[in-house]
């Protein structure tokens, strides 16, 4: 079992955090105000108790769980941690800033990772003085469900680190496919050109953005259509993937559609703002 931290606890962080818990892990889960560290553990006792609910999950397991979790706003406490993930908002400057002080808090065999969804590891790597315990490990959304991560290889990683974060995403349940550090990795390089191309579609007036989410469900077998993903994942967080796949490769399908800009501006962030391309208000 690792120590592990979780810095950031939005959609993914909180979710990263729920999963290793569940796994036997102590986890240390780092907010910026206490006051979103305590809403998250509350809302990581309400998922729990869906699962007791559900069945899946008895009330000793639920009491076991979330014993392991630590939510705080101290990032010293990320200290005792074995490995840190960070999962913050994705935005280069951002993240390098962290990992400069990771590399300051944490001691010296503590591996540090990113969750990024297109960003270059490598930069975040060489902010620390310890780029061979430096990798990408990326979570699915939502992580608790999603049994695929991205192992991502920066190119000054160890192989020791390699394996390391294997056992870890391993242990919980995952199955770990190795891939280059490259915007977008393997999914997000596939998947994005598509969901840009539907907000594009959209434009066009080709269907109604249901009519384009029921065809792609019905064609494709797919759970959900690109409309309904792209609130899932968050319209901000889209936006960024797209920019870093095209600064990266300058292909035009991963130029932002301007609709998907002009959301963000007006704040319609999807299901965690509570509007997206789909309403989510309780009326
Ligand atoms: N949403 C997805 O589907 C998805 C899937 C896989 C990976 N990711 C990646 O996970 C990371 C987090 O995404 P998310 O969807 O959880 O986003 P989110 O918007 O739900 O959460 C972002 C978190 O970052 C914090 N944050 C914002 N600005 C910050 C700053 N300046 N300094 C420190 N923390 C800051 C926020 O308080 C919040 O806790 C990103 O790197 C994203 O690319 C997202």
């Amino acid at each position: 079992m690792v120590a592990l931290g979780v810095v950031g606890s939005g959609i993914m962080g909180s979710g990263i955090a729920e999963c290793a818990a569940l796994a036997g892990h102590e986890v240390v889960l780092r907010s910026r105000q206490q006051a979103t560290a305590d809403a998250t553990m509350a809302a990581l006792e309400k998922s729990l108790n869906r699962r007791v609910d559900k069945g899946k999950l008895s009330a000793e397991e639920r009491d076991a769980a979330l014993g392991r979790v630590t939510a705080t706003s101290e990032l010293d406490a990320l200290a005792r941690c074995d490995l840190v993930i960070e999962s913050v908002v994705e935005d280069l400057a951002v993240k390098k800033h962290l990992f400069s002080d990771l590399d300051r808090l944490c001691p010296d065999p503590t591996i540090l990772a990113s969750n990024t969804s297109t960003l270059p590891v490598i930069e975040m790597a060489m902010e620390t003085g310890r780029p061979e315990q430096v990798c990408g490990i990326h979570f699915f959304n939502p992580a608790t469900v999603m049994d695929l991560v991205e192992l991502v290889r920066p190119l000054t990683v160890s192989d020791g680190t390699m394996s390391t974060a294997r056992a870890f995403v391993e242990s919980c349940g995952k199955r770990a496919v190795e891939v280059a550090d490259r915007a977008g990795f393997v999914v997000n390089a596939l998947l994005f050109p598509y969901l840009n191309n539907a907000i594009r579609l959209l434009e066009l007036g080709v269907a109604s953005k249901e009519d384009i989410d029921t065809a792609m469900q019905g064609a494709c077998g797919f759970p959900m259509g690109p409309f309904a993903l792209l609130d899932l994942v968050g319209l901000d967080t889209s936006l960024a993937i797209l920019e870093a796949l095209y600064h990266e490769y300058r292909d035009p399908n991963y130029a932002p559609a301007p609709l998907l800009r002009r959301m963000v501006s007006a704040e319609q962030l999807g299901r965690k703002s509570g509007r997206g391309f789909y309403d989510y208000h309780r009326h």
